[in-house]
């Protein structure tokens, strides 16, 4: 290469950048804009490794206990604001430690004997994963209590039920707020199956392959509320499935909280007036007056977008990468704060709407009677009282709705006489089932809409919930 070639490649990549490469390196390099999140787990580590290493010999008692009193004071420096983080030093893992040098001196250099940062990262972020599945389900929990208090006052209130959102037979406002409670209740095992899996310690794994130092993994792992140690040093610091699992636990529940979200927007809007959304979860329109605009459900519904960007981030990120540690794990942090962070708000604010909901009773009712909604009911006693085939009494109330909608009239309006035109076999006893109480409250099916099925579900899951 030439001296002016090598000049003009230099000025094509370097000429954006005002600082030099060092400074380049530095950006792209240091985490700790964003992993001093995981300072009280990087600290909670280090005080388990340093004790461990102390009762098996390996630090002095004084030293040990120099450790311990040093990290307990970074960590309340951290937590007063006032601890002087430096991209210099990288990450969470180094600030600590340098600081640690500053304010006990030699003895902070023993710490990271038998130990790497690729232990360490795991071991962090594992907690700090763990503890966001505990979250997460708490906050399920106070989701699905609000749903089950709506659905409670709500389990006879007669709404239109949809498929391809075309009126298709009636069901309740309780039954469909017990649907969301039987999908968020999936969502919250699933938060803590991975918990379960994810809890065992990465920490003694070192580098990748295990120390020559007599640790003692077991005592750490239990110090760090772990079941177990991870069973091998490899797979320790080099798999980060317990976040993938954590971000699609989080994905799948973001999808829910997604659709019910959709709904609270259509049914808040004029053509359904199904709900109001309290003023608190709405805003109104600067220019026309009559507007509220169900913001919070938009904005939710449209936020579950980062959960599910950050779940592929992280499966993009991890799938090429040999074993042991690279460093394009550091990537995983990011992705799972935000995720997290997005994932909280989402649930708060569904909580937030559903217990501030108005529910129009009279609205769902009317748009429940739309529609022949109870031509299914009319089909089915044609098959249970008059003995036809599914098939035929499928086409004699097809042919009902027919007559019905040319009079402009609905199923429970027609006469006798004009249901007996079309088959002789209707007797009064049909008006039974028409009409959208009597067609929900036939539901009686396990699991089916009847008022009463409502109820004892909503029982079994306050009675579940405690
Ligand atoms: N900041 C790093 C991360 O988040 C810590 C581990 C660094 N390990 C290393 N060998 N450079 O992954």
């Amino acid at each position: 290469m030439t001296d002016s070639a090598d000049k003009s490649s230099n000025a094509m990549w370097g000429g954006r950048f005002a600082a030099g490469p060092d400074a380049i390196m530095e950006a792209i390099n240091a985490s700790i804009s964003f992993d001093k999140r995981l300072y009280a787990q990087d600290i909670r580590g280090s005080r388990a490794h340093a004790a461990m290493l102390a009762a098996q010999g390996i630090l002095t008692d004084s030293d040990a206990e120099a450790i311990r009193e040093g990290l307990l004071t970074v960590l309340s420096e951290i937590e007063a604001g006032d601890f002087p983080f430096s991209t210099a030093l990288e990450d969470i893992h180094m600030n600590v430690e340098a600081r640690l040098k500053d304010l006990i001196g030699e003895p902070a250099g023993r710490l990271h004997t038998a130990r790497s940062r690729n232990d360490q990262v795991a071991t962090d972020f594992r907690l700090w994963v763990r503890d966001q599945c505990d979250a997460a389900g708490h906050s399920l929990d106070t989701l699905i209590r609000a749903l089950l208090t709506r659905a409670e006052a709500t389990a006879d209130w007669v709404m239109p039920g949809f498929t391809h959102l075309q009126t298709a037979q009636p069901v309740t406002f309780g039954h469909h707020m017990m649907a969301y409670v039987e999908m968020f209740a999936r969502d919250k095992g699933r938060f803590g199956d991975a918990r379960r899996r994810m809890n065992e310690s990465p920490l003694g794994a070192a580098a990748l392959a295990g120390t020559g130092f007599p640790i003692d993994r077991f005592a750490t792992a239990e110090a760090l509320g772990f079941d177990r140690p991870m069973a091998n040093s490899l797979d320790a610091v080099s798999d980060r499935d317990f976040a993938l699992e954590f971000l699609s636990s989080a994905s799948i529940c973001a999808v829910h909280l997604s659709r019910l979200a959709e709904e609270l927007v259509i049914w808040s809007s004029a053509q359904f007036r199904f709900v109001a959304m309290s003023d608190k979860w709405s805003t109104g329109s600067s220019i026309m007056p009559q507007k509220r605009n169900p913001d919070a459900a938009e904005l939710l519904r449209a936020k579950i977008g980062r959960i599910l960007g950050a779940s592929v981030a992280l499966f993009t990120v991890m799938k090429g990468l040999p074993l042991a540690y690279s460093k394009d794990m550091q990537e995983d942090k990011e992705q799972v704060f935000d995720a997290a962070d997005t994932l909280m708000l989402a649930l708060a604010a569904m909580t937030g709407m559903i217990s501030d909901l108005t529910v129009n009773r009279e609205k769902l009712e009317a748009a429940a009677s739309n529609g022949f909604s109870t031509a299914t009911d009319l089909a089915d006693w044609l098959v249970r009282e008059a003995g036809l085939p599914f098939r035929e009494a499928h086409h004699v109330t097809g042919t009902l709705v027919a007559l019905a909608e040319k009079k402009g009239v609905d199923l429970p309006d027609l006469t006798l006489a004009e249901m007996r035109s079309v088959h002789p076999a209707i007797t009064d006893a049909v008006f039974g089932v028409l009409g959208v109480h009597n067609s929900v409250a036939s539901r009686q099916s396990y699991g089916g809409t009847a008022p009463d099925q409502v109820r004892a579900q909503i029982a079994r899951w306050k009675q579940a919930l405690g």
